[in-house]
């Protein structure tokens, strides 16, 4: 059998994204069919919408997501009908060498759904980083269906899914976050507010968000940092060396993806420190780096894919850290909005309005 639902699509490069029939299948083996109850809009969904990730267009959009089981597959042993879920995109194969060496979250064959969802006339569609979240029933790999506790609301739990869990794994995970460490964050979105968030649960003693959208650092400081910085007003890293003993930071996160944020980062360290790249470049995007300095400075680059995040390790952390009052969840939530709002959620949160639209699906 195959359902009709609604779903938000990405036609084309640069296009408006527009509400359509998705027709997707019941669940083969392995499969699990989700009805999302709420998805956050992340930056990435317009890195999709503009071409900046791939060109395998139509795009299913929506990756940041909560719901419940409709349906499994033969042999899906791991969720049943009526489970609450976050969905992830990361669902690692267990085969490969990086999940063979025990670095799952490197995994390069991560599972996803076999059958591709489909618009009415019959045109294959490719689910964002294969979650497809805005969309009344979507169809995922049983591997990217992690249980959650039923006590933490839909929206709120799906930024686990993304945003919240890739800034969080940002700062502890890939930059190693620790207690007394002086950390930057470059961009203080719903990505980078996680890894404030997250380097204050790590003991950081300094966290200094830097944006040029001052109603972005005030969010900044309500999550935890220690200090902001208005980079359209002063310069971020001789203000980063000032409130650092002139020394410069342990961990610099650059949760925007553009070259010029990441030069900011990198040239905001103390010696041998950390730049995490969080943020996602497009392909034009390049970087001109003095050789001497990547040398003379030593430290790390290291780029964080969902913040080297194992899904059924870690969105069970993040709950409990909610629930338990630590992880307040629900300030990244600006506004809920219907399945018809996505485009319009874009223009919000390229006017810096926004940490995250949450859409809701009944
Ligand atoms: N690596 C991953 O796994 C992963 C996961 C999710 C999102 N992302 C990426 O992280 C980035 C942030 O995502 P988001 O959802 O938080 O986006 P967002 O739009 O909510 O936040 C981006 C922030 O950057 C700020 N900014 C823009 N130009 C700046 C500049 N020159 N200096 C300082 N700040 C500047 C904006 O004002 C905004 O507050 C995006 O590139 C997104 O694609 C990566
Ligand atoms: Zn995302
Ligand atoms: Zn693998």
């Amino acid at each position: 059998m195959q359902h009709e639902v609604r779903g938000v699509v990405a036609r084309r490069k640069g296009a408006p994204v527009s509400m359509e029939k998705v027709v997707v299948p019941d669940p083969a083996p392995g499969e699990v069919l989700v009805h999302p109850r709420a998805c956050g809009v992340c930056h990435t969904d317009l890195h999709y919408r503009e071409g900046a990730i791939g060109d395998s267009f139509p795009y299913l959009l929506g990756h940041e997501a909560a719901g419940t089981v409709e349906a499994v597959g033969d042999g899906v042993t791991t969720v049943k009908p009526g489970d609450d879920v976050i969905l992830a995109w990361r669902a690692p194969c267990g085969a490969c060498r990086s999940c063979l060496r025990g670095r799952p979250w490197y995994c390069f064959d991560s599972r996803n759904a076999t059958q591709r969802m489909r618009l009415g006339d019959g045109t294959e569609l490719s689910a964002a980083i294969g979650v497809g979240g805005f969309c009344e029933l979507t169809l995922v790999a049983a591997g990217q269906c992690v249980p959650m506790d039923a006590r933490i609301s839909h929206d709120v739990a799906g930024l686990i899914g993304c945003g919240v869990m890739a800034g969080y794994g940002a700062a502890v995970n890939t930059g190693g976050v620790s207690r007394g460490d002086t950390v930057a964050v470059f961009g203080c979105g719903g990505v980078g507010d996680a890894a404030i968030a997250a380097s204050v649960l790590a003991g950081a003693g300094v966290v200094i968000g830097v944006d040029i959208d001052g109603r972005k650092l005030e969010w900044a400081r309500e999550f935890g940092a220690t200090h902001t910085v208005d980079a359209g007003r002063d310069d971020p890293v001789e203000t980063i060396r000032a409130l650092t003993g002139g020394v410069g930071v342990d961990v610099a996160i650059e949760a925007v993806g553009r070259p010029e944020t990441f030069m900011q980062a990198f040239y905001s360290r103390d010696h041998a420190g950390t730049v995490v790249l969080v943020g996602v470049p497009d392909p034009s995007m390049r970087l001109d780096i003095p050789m001497l300095e990547l040398f003379g400075r030593g430290g790390a680059i290291r780029p964080s894919w969902y913040g080297d995040a194992l899904p059924t390790r870690d969105f069970p952390v993040l709950v409990d850290l909610h629930l338990r009052g630590r992880l307040p969840l629900e300030r990244f939530v600006s506004d809920h909005i219907g399945i018809a709002d996505v485009e319009a959620a874009f223009e919000r949160m390229r006017r810096g309005e926004v940490l995250r639209s949450v859409v809701m699906l009944a």
